[in-house]
């Protein structure tokens, strides 16, 4: 798909910052660093955005219950979130606050621009609010007890004179949009859901509120501050530069607008399938080529969430498996677009499986065996040697790794990384080194096994940078090569025969220490 692109912009959801980050927050984010990490490499000029959203009704209620300034609020969470997305080594190329100036100055600039030209007009605001979602909604949309319909939590009658945006405008031009973009809205079933929204016909949306102050004040009315979801959403151009009188910041909205994916979590696609692409259509700006809906992290049947009181906290997972170890699981466990369990128990067995026994085990045997058979050096494969089952592996498995990469596939991208680790396994038990070492006149065949090995070792390390943050330079120190194995381009990765025969291997610690469920579980408390 797409080879000759250049340049790929990627975005996740601004978080709320009125709360902590879990592990579900973290899936979204680790995800979408994994596939920036991935563009780099390929070469492709990359730009991941994310940040938090500041703003609204809810964080002004909880800044005034804990007696606090909202800015001081989301301060101090902005300086918690910031250290998480270190430590899951979050390589995003912006982080923007909805609070700064750069930001704010957009919004005032959109909002001037679509009251001037008629898509934003003044009217009387009737109907009910939900302030945890943020959401506006109609009477005829509540839920069971007049509830709201997506958390089910309690709603308020609002009556305010309010500005309203134009949506019904342009719900025509939107179906046609979708219908002529298959790709537009993914995956296909959250596609399906956003046309039979749009379809029962899409009403004038309430974009500002005079109730409270936190918000981005209305330039020529400021007793009213925009809608927090306007807001919000407009982060993804005013990141960029987005009408900027400075042309170096103008130059990323040239180069990365539209974006390539915007990755949100299924119930917030509404805002970013339906409101954004029209908010884009009336500033005559494109839309983003893509806008995939990724299921939730579940346990015990219900979304993760604070107000559910399960939350897991991803620190103290790392401070007990290790970033690598919470990267992986994330990104292979949970198939990308649907729900996906968690429960530390499969975490475990992913480590113990996939990265202590499969990986781990065939990096550990394999420079056992060098420095049994070979005195710690890497050994020359014999020229004559015609078995090219690893190479062969390894030539397939890079294009179909770009694709699956491509398709935002993950866990079958990891899968495909896992063949080549499992074809290294079946090679050690099928070439039986320690028996060719026995006979001096399989010397040659011995070296070629043990460099095949090797050379399977270095590209493992490689495909791998960028999926986990550590694993692959400790393969590669332990496979006694310099510098960074990240400093490599994905189609050099994939080539046969790069690591130097001569180089002197440096076993070290297993990779992944086998984790004993019972001690890091508790009996019965796997779940
Ligand atoms: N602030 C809005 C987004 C505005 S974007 C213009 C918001 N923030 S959030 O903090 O509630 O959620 C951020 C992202 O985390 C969403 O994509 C949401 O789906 C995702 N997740 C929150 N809990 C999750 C799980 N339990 N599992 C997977 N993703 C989850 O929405």
């Amino acid at each position: 798909m797409s080879g000759e692109r250049t340049t790929y912009y990627i975005t996740t959801p601004i978080y709320y910052a009125d709360s902590d980050l879990h592990i579900g927050h973290a899936y979204c984010t680790v995800a979408a660093d994994a596939l920036a990490r991935f563009n780099r490499l390929r070469g492709r000029r990359t730009f991941f955005l994310t940040g938090t959203d500041e703003h609204g009704q809810k964080i002004e209620e909880k800044a005034r219950s804990l007696g606090k300034e909202p800015l001081a609020l989301v301060d101090e969470v902005v300086a918690r979130i910031l250290p998480l997305w270190e430590r899951l080594g979050i390589s995003y190329d912006d982080f923007i606050r909805t609070t700064e100036p750069r930001h704010e100055a957009v919004v005032q600039a959109v909002f001037k621009r679509l009251h001037d030209q008629g898509d934003i007009y003044k009217a009387q605001y009737e109907g009910w609010y939900c302030t945890p979602c943020e959401t506006f909604w109609l009477e005829r949309q509540l839920g069971p007890e007049g509830r709201c319909p997506d958390c089910g939590r309690e709603v308020r009658l609002l009556k305010e004179e309010s500005y309203f945006f134009r949506l019904s405008k342009y719900q025509d031009r939107l179906l046609e949009y979708i219908d002529r973009n298959p790709d537009f809205i993914q995956p296909p079933g959250r596609r399906n859901e956003m046309v039979s929204f749009v379809r029962q016909g899409l009403e004038d949306l309430c974009v500002t509120r005079t109730t409270f102050d936190w918000g981005v004040p209305v330039p020529f009315d400021p007793d009213h501050v925009v809608y927090v979801w306007i807001d919000a959403l407009t982060n993804y151009i005013s990141a960029l530069g987005y009408l900027s009188d400075d042309p170096g910041k103008r130059e990323l909205f040239e180069t990365f607008w539209p974006a390539d994916v915007h990755l949100v979590g299924k119930e917030i696609m509404r805002f970013h399938a339906v409101i954004w692409p029209i908010l884009l259509m009336a500033l005559g700006l494109p839309l983003p080529k893509r806008v995939y809906g990724h299921g939730w992290l579940v346990l015990d049947g219900g979304k993760m969430s604070k107000s559910k009181g399960n939350i897991i906290d991803p620190h103290l997972l790392m401070d007990k498996y290790g970033v690598d170890a919470v990267r992986y699981f994330l990104l292979r466990e949970i198939p990308f677009g649907a729900d996906g369990r968690y429960s530390e128990a499969s975490l475990v067995e992913r480590v113990n499986v996939d990265l202590a026994n499969d990986l781990g085990n065939l990096l550990n045997r394999t420079l056992t065996m060098v420095e049994k058979y070979c005195g710690g050096v890497v050994p020359a494969p014999s020229p004559e040697a015609d078995d090219r089952s690893l190479e062969g592996l390894l030539a397939d498995v890079g294009p179909r790794v770009a694709r699956a990469m491509d398709d935002l596939q993950i866990p079958p991208a990891l899968e495909t990384i896992w063949e080549l680790v499992d074809l290294g396994n079946r090679y050690i038990e099928e070439n039986a080194p320690w028996n060719l070492a026995r006979d001096p006149a399989k010397r040659d065949r011995l070296d070629t096994v043990l460099y095949n090995l090797l050379e399977a070792l270095r590209a493992v390390a490689q495909l791998l940078i960028p999926f986990l943050r550590e694993t692959p330079g400790r393969i590669w120190a332990q496979l006694g090569l310099g510098g960074d194995p990240a400093e490599v381009r994905w189609d050099e990765i994939t080539g046969w025969g790069r690591l130097p025969p001569g180089t002197r291997v440096a076993k070290g610690q297993p990779l992944f220490p086998r984790i004993d469920p019972e001690a890091a579980l508790g009996r019965g408390e796997g779940e």
